[in-house]
């Protein structure tokens, strides 16, 4: 894919953080960073950041977006990580979809459309013209 490389390593260091966080209580902490092309999607290339955290319930999925939604401590967030994460995401044609089981932990699934759909060549300019 093509895309700002320091927004987008923003991006993945704001999932990491919180997928961090969120384990911070749990005696068991893993994290899985999955990177994979999924061919049936127009956004086909695919991050996934997965923990086994706090998580959070099906109702507050579309506010974790939400600017300074934060359940975090006064002095760790500002709750404007994801707010940010999908606002570059967005800038790239993408999108994030989060995932999470109360007690279980989260997922969040960051998908960026392939190189030739976001920025098409000379030569597509040529042959559309
Ligand atoms: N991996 C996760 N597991 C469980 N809850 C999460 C996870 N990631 C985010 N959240 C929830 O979404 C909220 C908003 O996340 P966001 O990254 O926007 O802000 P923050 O982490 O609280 O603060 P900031 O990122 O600004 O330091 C978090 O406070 C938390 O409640
Ligand atoms: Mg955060």
């Amino acid at each position: 894919m093509l895309g700002d490389k320091v927004r987008l390593e923003q991006v993945f260091l704001n999932l990491l953080a919180n997928a961090r966080q969120a384990m911070e209580e749990k005696t068991e902490r893993r994290l899985w960073v999955r990177t994979y092309l999924d061919e049936d999607r127009p956004c086909p290339v695919t991050v996934e950041v997965e923990d086994t955290g706090v998580g959070f319930a099906a109702e507050d999925r579309e506010k974790l977006f939400r600017p300074f939604y934060s359940t975090k401590q006064a002095r760790h967030g500002t709750g404007l990580g994801l707010s940010i994460s999908l606002s570059i995401v967005r800038d790239h044609h993408g999108e994030i979809e989060a995932v999470g089981t109360p007690g279980k932990g989260a997922k969040f699934i960051v998908r960026l459309p392939a190189a030739a759909q976001a920025a098409p060549t000379e030569n597509d300019h040529a042959s559309s013209a």
